[in-house]
Parts: C-alpha cells; structure tokens; sequence
C-alpha cells in the first residue's frame, strides 16, 4: 500500500513539475515544528538560487496549483519559503480506514529474500548468562521483523558445541567417574541410552574443571587430548558428547522458551566440522592459502582499509581449526542448505574483526555468492548502574534466569501497590510484564550502544518503558470489551477527527507501514520501540480528553472505539515484533 506521506509527495510532484520544476524538489517530511503544521515542504528554499527567484515567490506559485486538493486542510507558503502543510480529516480518515482493513496495516510485503539469522550463539554446558541475553533478543525481534514482511527467515542458534569445553568436561568426569564404560578401553557393547549427569552437575562439573586446567598443565593437556579425540570421532567420546548436547540442550531450551525466543535450527560448530577439510583443499587449489608463522592464513587486506585486518588464520600449526574456520565452513553448510540471499549474525561488537575477516574470506574464496549480503549485528554491554559490564551483587556472573526472576519480582511488587488483582494473578501477570520490562529496556537502545540495567526504571509503569506500553494496551483493551459487552460491533468504519488529540493518534497511526518498513529495512528494534512510544503517548492523550463510552452520538462513540482498536492492533502487532506479549489486565 502506498505510504500516506507518499501520495502527499505524488500531489507535491505533480504541482513541481506544472510549474517548471523537478520532481525531486518536492520532498514532503513530518513537520519539525508540530504547533505550526502536520507536515512541510521545503523544496522552494533550494530552487531559489537556480531560477534567481525568491523562494517565496516558488512556494506561492506552487501553492496556487495545490490549494484546492481535496487531501488539504490547510496548506501556505511561510517566510523565507516553507510550504506548510494540514492533512484534510475526512482525506485522513480515509487513508486509517483503509490500514484498519489490511491484516498488516498497509504494509507492503517485499519480494521474499532468505535469510539466515544466526543468533544466541550460547556454548553448550555453560550456564546461559547476561551476555548472551541481547543476542537471543534482538535477534528473535530482528527475526520476527524480517519474517512480518513475508520473508523466508531461518534462525540458527549456532551454538557453541565443539571446543575445548567438551575436552575439559570429559576430562573431569573421567577423573570423578573412572569406572564409566566410557573411559573402559575394551568395552565394546551399546553405551548407556541415560546421560551419567544432571544439569546441575554438568554446570558444576565445568567450572570445576577450567578452574583446574588454569592451574594443573597436566590436567589441561589431557583435556587438549580429549578434544582432539572427540573430533576425531572417537566413539566413547562422542556417546558422551551426546549426553551433554542433550542435557545442555534440554536446560537451554527452557531457558529460551521462558524468554519467548525459539530457533527453527538447533545447529552448532559440530555441524560445520565436516566441511573443514573440503573448504580447507579449496582455499588451497584457489592459491589463497599461505604458510604464516606455522598457522596457515588468508589474506583479506583490502586497498580502501583505513585500519590493519590482519590475516585470517584457518589452520593453527598443529592442524586444528579455529572459530573462524567454523564460521567458514557453516557458510559452506549454509550455501548448501538455503542459498541464502542474506546471513545475518548477532554478537557483541568485540567479535567485530572475527567477522570482517570471516566476510572477506567467503566473498573472496566464493564460499557465498557475489550478491549474498553478509551482515554483522554489533551489540554493546549490558551495564550495571556503576557503568561496568553488569555483574551480581558480590561480583560474579549474573545467570539469566535470575535476572528474569528479579525484573518480575520487581514488577509484582507493582501490581501489588494497586492491589486490583489477586496474588496468584499478580504473579502469573509479572512474568508476562516483566519479560516486556526487559525486552523493551534492551531493544529500545540503538543495539551498537551500551546501556545501563535499571531495574527500577525498566519496571516503571510511567515513562518510556515496556510496561507503560502494556498498561496502554490493557486500557485500550479493557474500554473495549466494556463496549463489546453492551454493543456488537458490525460497523467497521473510522469517521473523520473532530478534536485535535484524535486527529494526532490518527497521524501517528497513519505512519504504521512507513515505520515498520524502514525499521524492517534497517533491522532495527529501536525504532519499533520509538514508535509504540509514540503511539502509546497520542493514544493517552486522546483517552484522556475524550468522553469514549459515555459519549452521547453512537456513531461517534463507534468511529472511537474502531480507531482504539486500530491502535491497539498496530501496538500488538508491534510488541509481537519485539518478542513479548500483554497481558489482559495489571
Ligand atoms: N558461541 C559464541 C560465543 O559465545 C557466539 C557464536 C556466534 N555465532 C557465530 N556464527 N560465530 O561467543
């Protein structure tokens, strides 16, 4: 559908070109000055010089071919040479009428890409913790985003599954269990189908074991052993290998589940393993490989850098891959599997030179197509309230489920103050409210930025925060079902504003398909939360300068409860894209 601000732009052209000039000068933009008009045209201002003209003079010409177009209220040339414009009610209420039909609000759905999102990134038997929390939320709203405007989207939790973890947790159950068929040498028959430890053992077992590999050379060098092993298919070693995916993978998922993100992929670096030595004789053949102090690199410098990319080390001098190698090859699996258009990774930004190099080895050894887009997703660090990276009361790693808890704690300790809701609910509710607190605190800074974890702040119900935009959907509705209980619902149509808080959510809600769009395009949560902001602000505004159910003229009070409806759609729509959900009161 097209944008409201472009068939205001199409009338604009038009009148440009009638009067002699280009089309291009017809640029329409939201007015910066709201207290003066709705939206402005400045394109006379810098057609001025070229026809040795005042700009006024231009913006009145134009003004004279416009002035009668039924889409304005109000349109004027001001000094120097603006052109001013108000959008017709009833011209508005049409364009609102139209997005209330369409099931995506009037956005266009592009030409389907697939993209692959690679996202979570979490490392097998390694408690999910805060550092892992942005990527898994941005990339589920990125996700979603892509997929609302109809693209073929595949998440990929990529995870960490292959590295020397698995060596040091094999190595220190070997030591605690010797006896295990897996460390018996002659054993010969089926391995166990019931892994020889829980969760909590294996999130023990880890640490315990990094801990000792720092300090006993012996202990790490078995553990080195025990990875090689591993990945060179050892079969004890892989059956125990399984067990751990499968414990680990079983507590992840949950822990995902509980903060709404879910992959359509459950792949990791094991995955690519296979595709290491084909890639690594490709590289070869294409002369691309060389012998760089005993590891064998790629060169990726290019003449445009303006800092050093050092080489792309694929081989370390013992012949074991690295993570670059993993990535590379994952590509190579990726080509294979989806031919994707685009691949679009989510980590913090000190992976920012990993992936450059990564980039250019694939373009440059073909392991991607000329026009596959590859796109990296920087994030910054979650700060505590003293600035540094946020940490635990006594210093240590936060575990994500605890953040969880405290943000949802925090948020019942709210909805007790109002006291409308039993306990039992008020709990159930703060889990819903609490993942939006931390959703939105995240998504609605530009992701490249570090922010500052508040949890007073992000729980607050006032101010821009998740759950002021879940309080104004609760509003919207509880107004109408209370209409809904009296009133059937058949006449499906806005009338056009009659106060000025009316017509402004109208605008706002007007912008839906030009928002989402160019968030889409941008990959960008933040102007979603902008947006919904923005809409929440000219939804309450409204609601509280308007008389909705009392008012007297049914048809009125009908056209109201439409419009709230559509706000309340494009907020749900919005929130969805974000990852979280309202609740039905709080
Ligand atoms: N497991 C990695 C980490 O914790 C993140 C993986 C990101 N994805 C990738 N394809 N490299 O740092």
């Amino acid at each position: 559908m097209k944008k409201f601000i472009e068939l205001i732009e199409d009338t604009m052209k038009e009148a440009f070109v009638k009067a002699g000039y280009e089309e291009k000068f017809a640029k329409v933009t939201l007015s910066n000055r709201p207290d003066l008009c709705e939206y402005q045209c400045n394109g006379a201002m810098a057609l001025a010089k070229a026809h040795k003209k005042a700009p006024i003079a231009i913006a009145n010409e134009i003004i004279e071919i416009v002035k009668d177009e039924k889409m304005f209220d109000k349109i004027e040339a001001v000094m120097p040479g603006f052109i001013n414009i108000n959008i017709d009610s009833e011209f508005l209420a049409e364009y609102i009428n139209d997005i209330y039909k369409d099931e995506k609000l009037g956005c266009s759905v592009n030409e389907p890409k697939t993209i692959v999102i690679d996202y979570g990134g979490a490392n097998v038997a390694k408690p999910l913790h805060v550092g892992h929390l942005r990527s898994a939320v941005i990339g589920e709203s990125i996700k979603r985003m892509l997929k609302f405007l109809g693209n073929n989207v595949i998440g990929d939790v990529h995870l960490g599954d292959w590295g020397l973890q698995m060596g040091l947790i094999i190595t220190e159950l070997k030591e605690r269990q010797p006896d295990l068929v897996y460390f018996d040498e002659s054993y010969e028959g089926e391995y166990p189908s019931e892994a020889p430890f829980t969760i909590s053992e294996l999130e023990e077992i880890y640490p315990c074991a990094s801990g000792k590999s720092k300090q006993d050379e012996s202990f790490k060098e078995k553990a080195h052993e025990a990875t090689l092993k591993l990945q060179q298919g050892y079969p004890p070693y892989r059956a125990l290998w399984k067990h751990i995916l499968n414990v680990s993978i079983k507590d992840l998922k949950m822990n995902y589940d509980n903060l709404n993100v879910s992959f359509d992929l459950w792949k990791g670096e094991s995955d690519a393993d296979p595709y290491i030595p084909d890639m690594i004789k490709d590289l070869k053949n294409q002369g691309l490989l060389y012998e760089s102090q005993g590891a064998m690199v790629v060169d990726v410098v290019e003449e445009t850098d303006t800092k050093e990319i050092p080489p792309c080390i694929v081989q370390k001098s013992n012949g074991a891959a690295l993570y670059a190698t993993s990535d590379l090859a994952t590509l190579v699996q990726r080509e294979q599997d989806f031919n994707p258009d685009m691949v679009v990774y989510l980590t913090d930004k000190r992976q920012e030179m990993h992936f450059t190099q990564v980039f250019r080895v694939a373009k440059k050894a073909n392991i991607v197509k000329d026009n596959t887009e590859l796109k990296f997703i920087s994030f910054g660090t979650m700060n505590g309230k003293d600035g540094k990276p946020f940490k635990t009361r006594d210093g240590g790693v936060m575990r994500l489920e605890h953040l969880i808890k405290d943000i949802s704690d925090a948020v019942y300790e709210k909805i007790m103050e109002n006291r409308s809701v039993s306990e039992e609910e008020a709990r159930e509710t703060s889990k819903v409210v609490g993942l939006a607190a931390l959703k939105y605190g995240d998504l609605s800074n530009q992701a490249s930025k570090d922010y500052v974890f508040d949890i007073d702040r992000f729980s607050s119900f006032e101010g821009n925060t998740g759950p002021y935009i879940l309080y104004t959907i609760v509003r919207i509705k509880s107004i109408l079902n209370k209409y809904l209980e009296e009133n059937k619902l058949t006449d499906l149509s806005v009338l056009p504003a009659s106060n000025a808080s009316e017509k402004e959510l109208m605008l706002v809600l007007s912008k839906f398909n030009d928002v989402i769009e160019n968030a889409v395009n941008e990959l960008a949560p933040h102007k979603v939360c902008a947006y919904i902001y923005e809409i929440s602000n000219a939804f309450n505004k409204f609601y509280h300068e308007t008389k909705i159910l009392s008012c007297e003229d049914e048809d009125k009070k009908r056209s109201y409860i439409n419009l709230i409806s559509l706000a309340k759609n494009a907020l749900e729509i919005c929130i969805d894209l974000l990852g979280f959900a309202a609740p039905d009161r709080m």
